[in-house]
């Protein structure tokens, strides 16, 4: 098969076009033909060497795509199905035009392999970091990076669940914040007298899915770090501030050469296949939406690698 594979770290000029043995699917997995690839920022740390993966790597940590072949035990899906899901490893991922899973669920009618693939990880961290702060219809939650692939879904579901919403972000991006159901505020100085007046009966809760060192504004907003959640922001530790997410795990070696993790799929795969199946009910009722190309906020796209993979 055809993939972007990784032999050292740094720029974008890393991703190198490579012919690599098609993997074969073990017990409960299948070969997913990837039709998309989400890029997120977490790829962009990992393609630069701060997750410390082994190389070769094949990255790309979410994929919407068709089931190709299926492995021993798997039930519930069959070839030429639409899936989206994680890949199983951190190196032998979604940039390639077939990838393993073990962790994924069918695309709605009428979601696209871009909307599905532009949904695993911004859902299901969103949908995980509001669970933390455990909101209550009527409250008013602050969610900075309103306008990203995070923070978007956490104001839609919010939303969703009758919260009132202050959403943060960029002034090219209020519009759509605006457009998402938030009240949107612009991030920079002021931050903290702009959210109250935009909430004078103050903040219940915060989100930070921006993690551009916002944690002390948020403080202040709520008054101490309970009920902050971070889902970006690795200074939370310093201020004590509750953080949630999920960094590469030790790598193996596969039968294909490329070295690839199964302890990942092996700690977290059905907890996160059931939470995205959960997380995805929303989407079946088209009542929120990714962000995919064109369909988000106003974007200039970085040199850096930002792109949508299409098989
Ligand atoms: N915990 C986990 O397991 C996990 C999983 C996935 C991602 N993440 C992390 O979550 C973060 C967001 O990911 P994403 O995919 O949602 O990114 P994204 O789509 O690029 O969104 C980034 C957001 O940050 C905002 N932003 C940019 N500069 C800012 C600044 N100086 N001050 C305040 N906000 C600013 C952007 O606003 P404008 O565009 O409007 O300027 C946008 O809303 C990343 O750091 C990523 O590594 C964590």
């Amino acid at each position: 098969m055809k993939a972007s594979v990784i032999t050292s770290f740094g720029g974008p000029e890393v991703l190198q076009e490579a012919d690599v043995p098609t993997p074969g699917p073990g017990r409960g997995q299948v070969l997913a033909r990837v039709h998309a690839a989400g890029v997120n920022p977490a790829e962009l740390t990992a393609r630069s060497g701060g997750f410390g993966l082994p190389a070769p790597a094949i990255i790309g940590f979410e994929f919407a795509g068709t089931v190709e072949q299926v492995g021993e035990g798997v039930t519930g899906v069959r070839v030429g199905d639409r899936i989206a899901g994680w890949p199983d490893s951190f190196v032998q991922g979604a940039y390639a035009e077939f990838t393993l899973s073990g962790n994924y669920a069918l695309i709605p009618d009428g979601v696209t392999f871009e909307q599905a693939a532009a949904t695993v990880i911004g859902a299901d961290n969103a949908a995980r970091g509001l669970a933390l702060l455990a909101p209550e219809r009527g409250e008013t939650l602050v969610v900075t990076g309103a306008s990203g692939a995070l923070g978007s879904a956490a104001v839609q579901f919010a939303r969703l669940a009758g919260l009132t919403v202050i959403g943060i972000a960029g002034r090219d991006s209020l519009p759509y914040v605006e457009s998402l159901g938030a009240t949107a505020v612009e991030y920079g100085d002021g931050l903290v007298d702009r959210v109250r007046d935009a909430a004078p009966d103050g903040v219940d809760a915060a989100l930070d899915t921006a993690g551009k060192g916002l944690l002390p504004a948020l403080i202040e907003l709520r008054g101490g770090t309970r009920r902050v959640v971070t889902l970006a922001d690795l200074d939370a530790g310093r201020y004590r501030v509750q953080f949630s997410g999920e960094t590469p795990a030790t790598a193996g070696t596969s039968s294909s050469g490329l070295r690839w993790s199964t302890s990942r799929q092996a700690s977290g795969a059905p907890a996160s296949a059931a939470r995205f199946r959960s997380r995805r009910q929303p989407t079946r009722t088209g009542s929120w939406r990714p962000v995919t190309p064109g369909e988000g906020p106003p974007r200039t796209l970085r040199a850096d690698g930002d792109a949508v993979v299409h098989g």
